[in-house]
């Protein structure tokens, strides 16, 4: 292991395994993760036991959905020899602390986590012990590698909060400083637009996906809907109502943007014109992952060793975690 490893403070975070990715789970959340794997010791597993939490019926997509994903994470730049990679339901470890921590911790808590009455209200599905059992599971999933910091969207701040005072209860009861306390990275403008202009997500089929074709994304960004009172080329536009917009606001420079706003506001250029340089950044930006990707799907064992080797890594943490758990439960025997 390299010395700076172990100096670096910890940064975990996970994904549910959807499948394969698109462009608002890149700037959400994986472009701010191969960021922190240059100054942190990065563990970043795909949760395919919170997946089963509200989609235990659908055995037949989760192999399939994790590994796209996995693909997708190595295609966005994680760097497997930089973070520590894993699927959840590799660890059984993870179980070990969810059932020691269920022990102590009320089940108000977990109750009284926002939305979660909605959810089961509903969609009576959802009425089980282990959708109940999610906030716990997670803090299971952070607590076990004592992260110092969680990097997650803002709907996932509660499941942070309650972490801590999960660690706080455990620490107190049982007189023993096992878990610090993990802190909530937030990560921003995790809200991209999709094709309709409301936030982008694989169930509105309004997504990019980060490995759409790039015939497809000129496509399905030339018969996005504008600002809707520019039925006509020659009619004025204006950028704050077209859906376009928030688009070239990621992808476009400060210097066209200008350009295109003006030449909207005027009638001086068509709808197709300010979409093409958009559909060149995208398509741009895309052509490192479709390399990327392309070489682990024409090696699918490598990928599968990558996420093995994250697991023994993950898994000497987390063994070693545990120990202490049980030393502090009385468990020691
Ligand atoms: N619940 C998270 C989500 O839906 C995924 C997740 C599971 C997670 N365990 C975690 C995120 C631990 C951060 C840390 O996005
Ligand atoms: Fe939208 Fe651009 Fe058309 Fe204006 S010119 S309406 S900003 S696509």
């Amino acid at each position: 292991m390299n010395t700076e490893a172990i100096i670096r403070p910890r940064v975990l975070s996970g994904m549910r395994p959807t499948g394969a990715l698109h462009l608002g789970h890149y700037h959400g959340a994986l472009k701010n993760w191969v960021r922190l794997q240059a100054t942190h010791d990065c563990f970043f597993f795909v949760a395919d036991w919170h997946a089963l939490t509200t989609h235990y019926q659908q055995r037949e997509d989760i192999e399939k959905n994790v590994y796209d994903m996995v693909v997708d994470w190595l295609a966005a730049g994680i760097d497997p020899e930089q973070a520590t990679l894993f699927i959840q339901s590799r660890m059984p470890e993870h179980a070990e602390l969810f059932t020691l921590l269920a022990m102590s911790t009320p089940s108000s808590w977990l109750e009284r986590i926002p939305s979660y009455k909605d959810q089961v209200e509903k969609n009576k599905e959802l009425a089980t012990y282990g959708f109940l059992g999610y906030p716990l599971l997670q803090a299971a999933d952070i607590l076990i590698y004592k992260a110092a910091f969680v990097p997650v969207g803002e709907d996932q701040t509660a499941h942070v909060e309650v972490t801590r005072e999960v660690a706080r209860r455990f620490n107190r009861i049982y007189d023993t400083p096992v878990f610090p306390e993990p802190q909530t990275l937030l990560t921003e403008s995790s809200r991209l637009t999709g094709l309709d202009g409301q936030k982008m997500s694989k169930s509105a089929g309004n997504a990019i996906a980060m490995r759409d074709a790039p015939e497809l994304v000129e496509e399905k960004i030339r018969t996005m809907p504008t600002d809707p009172q520019r039925v006509r080329r020659s009619d004025a536009g204006d950028p704050a109502r077209c859906p376009v917009w928030p688009l070239h606001e990621l992808y476009t420079n400060a210097g066209t943007r200008a350009d295109l706003a003006e030449g909207c506001k005027t009638a001086g250029i068509g709808c197709l014109d300010c979409k093409q340089p958009l559909i060149d950044a995208i398509q741009k930006e895309q052509a490192p992952w479709r390399e990327r990707a392309n070489e682990y799907l024409a090696n699918p064992k490598q990928v599968h060793w990558i996420v093995e080797v994250g697991a023994e890594r993950a898994r000497a943490v987390a063994r070693k975690t545990l120990r202490e758990v049980r030393s502090a439960m009385g468990l020691a025997y």
